[in-house]
């Protein structure tokens, strides 16, 4: 096979070329860039290795590009040029396992196949010659394009001897299973469920990134399901995994919640490729299992699960390395407000709930409804449409309300320093108080949210309070 009227970045690929002849080394494009051209997939990085020093190689093309964007890890044996919209990376090639973010220097040069045989799957270990005389040309000495072809994942030498080099490499599987729909062969698959405990050497920064892939890809529930089968799940995310099963007494069964969430993710992953947003979706339900009561007249009841797991998303976020910042705040806030929007449908629609719903929510509220959508998940095509129909409703009103109301932001029309001012109070619990009753006045639309009517309000109070002079 000759890839070369494919390679997009020729001219790139031509001037790595002759920086590679003029020092007398052979070069190749590897890894994920080759898969992606054939897999016709856009892709950014390009990596480049040799038989010889990557760094004198990288040096030299940064020169020939006349970039002074050249960065050298020594202790690595690597070097980046960046060029363009492209990070070229160089490495020399290499004996011992292909760890790029481990800390452990490299030891031992090696030969193209060596280098080869030391990557993660048989369709990352393509390469393409650079040499004058072989340009373009395909190295695969392990079928890769074939298991591109049936789109198959599978390590290139003994799966046990590839996952023990690197255990990322089993979370990386279904990384890539996932995102690019394929299978993962069995015996591979057979020793990630076997070394799945080994996951635990990896630094939780590196099984994040593979599990925010796996959630970004385009169908999700298919990497869990694999993350489940495989046994990491539970390494990883148990409280995800106390989702899973259905119990029954009394013949009264709750439905199974993992499967659930699945269908939520998936649902919500046709509508957005926001992370957080699907990360709502996944914990949405997430402290359903610690909530879980039985009562011989209703069944199965989770009562407080929304409260409960938005408690608990700061604990999740932390131990999986996720961002403590906004980000946090907005899934726990579409954790806690998840029921909200089908409470107001069961209940009537009043004007006060969706005042309150746009004052919690703020300008989350689209958001919330789109995972509010996804959650349906019953099978009863009457249930879905009064569902959507009723969601629809709400929708409406929000924005009339919206419209009329402008609560998405609410900032209180009168603040706690100009009551203190007003009445000569110091900071005290009263100062709260009047606010409080201010802005309940304006949720239950006693009031309009404007200064006038609400400083009119703030005096009746006061007087009731004795304080108006
Ligand atoms: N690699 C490996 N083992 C790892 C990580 C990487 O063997 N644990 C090798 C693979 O050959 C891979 C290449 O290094 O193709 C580049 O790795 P990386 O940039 O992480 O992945 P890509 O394959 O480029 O895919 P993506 O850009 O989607 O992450």
């Amino acid at each position: 096979m000759n890839l070369k009227s494919h390679l997009l970045p020729e001219e790139l690929f031509s001037t790595v070329a002759k920086c590679a002849t003029k020092i007398n080394l052979d070069a190749y494009v590897i890894g994920g860039f080759v898969r992606d051209i054939i897999l016709n997939r856009p892709s950014k990085d390009i990596d480049f290795v040799c038989v010889g020093s990557g760094i004198q190689l990288a040096k030299r093309v940064a020169q020939e590009l006349k970039s002074n964007n050249l960065s050298v890890f020594k202790n690595f044996g690597t070097a980046m040029v960046k060029h363009g919209a492209h990070e070229l990376e160089f490495v020399g090639a290499r004996k011992e396992s292909y760890q790029r973010d481990s800390r452990k220097p490299i030891v031992e040069d090696g030969s193209l196949e060596d280098d080869q045989n030391r990557r993660d799957f048989t369709i990352n270990a393509l390469a393409i010659k650079l040499n004058d005389k072989e340009y373009g040309e395909l190295v695969d000495p392990f079928d890769g394009v074939n298991d591109l072809k049936k789109k198959i994942i599978r390590t290139p030498l003994d799966p046990s001897i590839t996952f023990s080099d690197d255990p990322l490499r089993m979370m990386r599987a279904i990384r890539f299973a996932s995102q690019l729909s394929f299978d993962i062969e069995a015996d591979t698959f057979d020793s990630i469920i076997k070394q799945a405990d080994r996951i635990k050497i990896v630094s939780k920064e590196r099984i994040i990134d593979e599990l925010n892939k796996i959630i970004l890809s385009p169908t999700p529930s298919y990497g869990f399901k694999l993350l489940f089968q495989s046994g990491l799940l539970h390494h990883i995310f148990p409280e995800m995994i106390a989702l899973y099963g259905v119990e029954t007494k009394e013949g009264k069964s709750h439905k199974d919640n993992f499967y659930h969430t699945l269908q939520v993710l998936d649902n919500i992953s046709k509508n957005t490729n926001y992370l957080y947003l699907r990360w709502a979706a996944i914990l949405h339900d997430i402290a359903k299992p610690p909530t879980k009561r039985f009562h011989k007249k209703a069944g199965w009841t989770f009562h407080g699960h929304e409260d409960k797991g938005a408690r608990m998303v700061p604990g999740i976020f932390k131990r999986m390395k996720l961002p403590m910042n906004d980000k946090m705040k907005y899934v726990q806030k579409l954790v806690k407000l998840h029921l909200r929007p089908i409470a107001l449908v069961r209940d009537e629609i009043t004007d006060s709930a969706i005042r309150r719903l746009l004052f919690e929510a703020g300008d989350d509220v689209d958001d919330l409804m789109t995972l509010c959508n996804a959650d349906i998940t019953t099978k009863n095509p009457t249930k879905v449409k009064r569902y959507l129909t009723n969601f629809k409703k709400v929708k409406k009103k929000l924005i009339e309300l919206e419209e009329r109301d402008k609560l998405r932001n609410f900032q209180p029309p009168i603040s706690g320093e100009e009551i203190m001012e007003r009445y000569h109070l110091e900071p005290s619990k009263i100062v709260g108080d009047i606010k409080n009753e201010i802005r309940e006045a304006i949720l239950e639309g006693k009031i309009d949210n404007n200064r006038e009517q609400a400083e009119t309000l703030m005096h009746e109070i006061a007087k009731a309070k004795g304080l108006d002079n």
